[in-house]
């Protein structure tokens, strides 16, 4: 029997991980949140972790908060420590401990050297969509601060190949799915698309960023599979299938739930955020098997709220 620790086990993912354990068939679950092991306490990260010898270690916490690390040098900084310095303490904690670590990471760590460069055209990104989107071992190159931070953690887990390191870095792009037990677990984009169509008779959604949405419990489950198919170790994209870009998502979620709402569709510059997003940041998969449609996903979630 094996001891799987699930890192952030109060956020979105961390929840469905927690859910979906039985899949795990008859391995131990540790759950720990943020009491049971503060990432921003990096002297205490070994040695908890020392104290659980899990087998396996699944870190789901992170700082997601993308504007505000933009505009704020005091968050950008607490974004490093938590998704970039901390994740070098994770892995030596794996490495001692023998255990497999999976590690999550973002579609935002792409998306830089295609489309915000000076003279950038739309050209530049025919090698990546002929291929699907970005692969694992396309090179990254982020368009903000939270995707850099993101890389940076990816760096530090690469960097640790050498000393032995056995882990996952999963990719995976605009999560939602039922909210984490934690009372500050964000909303997804289709339950603020929800909260807003109640008292408004329009909506102004941006008609770019071309991504793949991602359902959490799916998510849960395929990161289940690579730990009992035991994978090689390396970097995977998961995400449903098909891409779509917010305005399309808002379109269908609307359609499904027969709202009836005036959906504007407006670019990127008319809805300023601190933070630039990626104008194409799609997932491609070369190694595992598809998942179902976002769409097909998006039924399921909606028949469940
Ligand atoms: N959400 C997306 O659309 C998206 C897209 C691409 C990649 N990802 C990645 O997917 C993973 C899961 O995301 P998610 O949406 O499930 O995140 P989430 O719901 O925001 O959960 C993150 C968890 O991290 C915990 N955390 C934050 N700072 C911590 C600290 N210093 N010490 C210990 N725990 C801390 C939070 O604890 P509290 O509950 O106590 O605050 C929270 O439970 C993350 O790696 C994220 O970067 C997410």
């Amino acid at each position: 029997m094996s001891k799987i620790l699930i890192l952030g086990a109060d956020g979105n993912l961390g929840t469905q991980l927690i859910k979906n354990s039985e899949l795990f068939g008859f391995n131990q679950i540790i759950p720990f949140g943020r009491k049971d092991l503060d990432l921003l306490d990096y002297d205490s990260i070994i040695s908890k972790i020392s104290k659980v010898k899990p087998d396996v270690i699944i870190n789901t916490a992170a700082y997601n908060a993308v504007d505000k690390c933009e505009e704020f040098e005091d968050e950008f900084k607490l974004a490093k420590k938590i998704n970039s310095e901390a994740v070098k303490f994770l892995g030596k904690a794996a490495i001692k401990n023998n255990s497999v670590l999976v590690h999550y990471s973002s579609d935002y760590v792409f998306g830089g050297d295609v489309c915000h460069e000076d003279g950038c055209n739309d050209d530049c990104l025919l090698k990546f969509k002929e291929n699907g989107g970005f692969r694992e071992d396309d090179e990254p190159c982020p368009v903000n601060k939270y995707g850099l931070s993101k890389l940076w953690g990816e760096e530090e887990l690469l960097k640790l190949k050498d000393k032995k390191l056995k882990y996952y870095i999963i990719r995976t792009s605009k999560l939602f799915g039922p909210k984490g037990r934690s009372s500050d677990s964000k909303d997804s984009f289709f339950d603020l698309m929800l909260k807003l169509s109640k008292d408004r008779n329009e909506i102004s959604v941006v008609n770019e960023e071309l991504s793949c949405f991602t359902y959490t419990p799916d998510l849960a489950c395929q990161t289940i599979d690579i730990l009992s198919g035991k994978k090689d170790y390396g970097i995977y994209h998961i995400r449903n299938s098909g891409p779509a870009i917010w305005y399309d998502a808002a379109r269908e979620l609307f359609k499904m739930k027969n709202v009836s709402i005036k959906i504007n569709p407006v670019s990127a510059e008319s809805f300023p955020r601190p933070a630039k997003r990626p104008k194409y940041s799609v997932l491609a998969n070369s190694k595992l098997p598809n998942l179902r449609s976002w769409q097909e996903a998006l039924g399921e979630y909606l028949k469940n709220i």
